[in-house]
C-alpha cells in the first residue's frame, strides 16, 4: 500500500487524475471502476478538463459504478449513474453505452445483483476508484459487511444518509436503500486508489488503515489487495501515526518511477 498525503484537495484531485490517466494510456485493456461522491467530484472533472484538452481520451474505455441507490426515478441527478453522465459522459468522449451500473428500477432486485456481479468480474476492473465514507464504509459496504461480500442490495445506516444528504437537494433525504458492489468484489479489482479529503474522513481513515482488520471498518479490507494506493489532503491524514506516508505533489512530477 503506498500512501501519498498531498498538500490540498486540488493536488489530490491532480494526482487522481494522473493515476486514471496512466491507467487509461496503459496497454492492458480493463474496465474503469468508479466512485461516486463529493470527493471524486474534483478529480472527475479534471479528467474531463484534460479530455476536452485533447491530452486524454476516454473513448476506449468501459467504466463501471461501484453502487447505485434504490429507490429514485430514472431522471433523478442524484442517482449515480446520472451523476457519472454529468462528470464524464456529457463532457468527454465516452461513450454513453460504455457506463455499467446495476439497474435499481428492476422488478428482481437479486436477480439483478447476481447479474451485475458477474458482468464487472467478466470485465475485470482494472483501476477502482474508491472513497470513504465517515464510518469507514467502501461503496455502500456498512461496517458489519463481510469482506467476502458481493453484489447486493444494502439498507443504508444513519450516519451514512446523514452524510449523503449533503447531495441532495433542499430537505431531500437520500433513500434507505442501495445496490452496492461487495467487499469481495471490489478486492478482485487489478489496481485500487482510494481518495480521502476532509478532517471528518480522519478517523475511519485511521481505523482502516491502522487499526484492526475488522469488519467493522469495511476499508480496513482493503489492507488484503496487493495493489492499493492511498491519496490524502492533510486534514483526512492527520490522525495516521505509522511513519509510512509519502509525501509528494503529483505523479507527473515524481517521474515515471512513482508507481511500483
Ligand atoms: C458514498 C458512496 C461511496 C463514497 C462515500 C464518500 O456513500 N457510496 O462510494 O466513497 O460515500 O462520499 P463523499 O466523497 O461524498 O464523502
Amino acid at each position: 500500500m503506498a500512501i501519498f498525503v498531498v498538500p490540498d484537495r486540488t493536488a489530490a484531485a491532480l494526482l487522481t487524475a494522473d493515476i486514471v490517466e496512466r491507467f487509461v494510456n496503459s496497454a492492458a485493456p480493463a474496465a474503469l471502476g468508479v466512485a461516486t461522491g463529493e470527493t471524486m467530484e474534483e478529480p472527475l472533472a479534471e479528467v474531463a478538463r484534460r479530455c476536452q484538452r485533447g491530452a486524454l481520451s476516454l473513448a476506449r474505455t468501459e467504466v463501471f459504478l461501484l453502487d447505485e441507490y434504490v429507490g429514485l426515478e430514472p431522471d433523478d441527478p442524484c442517482s449515480f449513474a446520472n451523476t457519472v453522465d454529468r462528470l464524464l459522459v456529457g463532457p468527454t468522449d465516452l461513450s454513453p453505452g460504455a457506463v455499467h451500473g446495476p439497474n435499481p428500477h428492476s422488478q428482481d432486485l437479486s436477480a439483478e445483483c447476481a447479474d451485475y456481479e458477474r458482468r464487472v468480474l467478466a470485465a475485470g476492473i482494472g483501476l477502482q476508484l474508491l472513497g470513504i465514507g465517515t464510518n469507514g464504509h467502501i461503496a455502500f459496504n456498512e461496517p458489519g459487511s463481510s469482506f467476502a461480500s458481493s453484489t447486493r442490495v444494502v439498507q443504508l445506516n444513519e450516519q451514512t444518509r446523514n452524510d449523503n444528504a449533503r447531495s441532495f437537494p433542499g430537505a431531500t433525504q437520500p433513500p434507505t436503500a442501495a445496490i452496492t458492489q461487495g467487499i469481495g468484489t471490489i478486492l478482485l479489482a487489478r489496481q485500487i486508489l482510494l481518495v480521502a479529503c476532509g478532517r471528518p474522513k480522519a478517523r475511519a481513515l485511521a481505523s482502516a488503515l491502522e487499526g484492526p482488520l475488522t469488519q467493522s471498518t469495511p476499508a480496513s479490507a482493503l489492507r488484503l489487495h496487493p495493489d492499493v494506493t492511498v491519496v490524502l489532503d492533510p486534514p483526512a491524514a492527520a490522525l495516521l501515526v505509522n511513519d509510512r506516508r509519502q509525501p509528494c505533489r503529483t505523479a507527473r512530477e515524481e517521474g515515471e518511477d512513482f508507481y511500483q
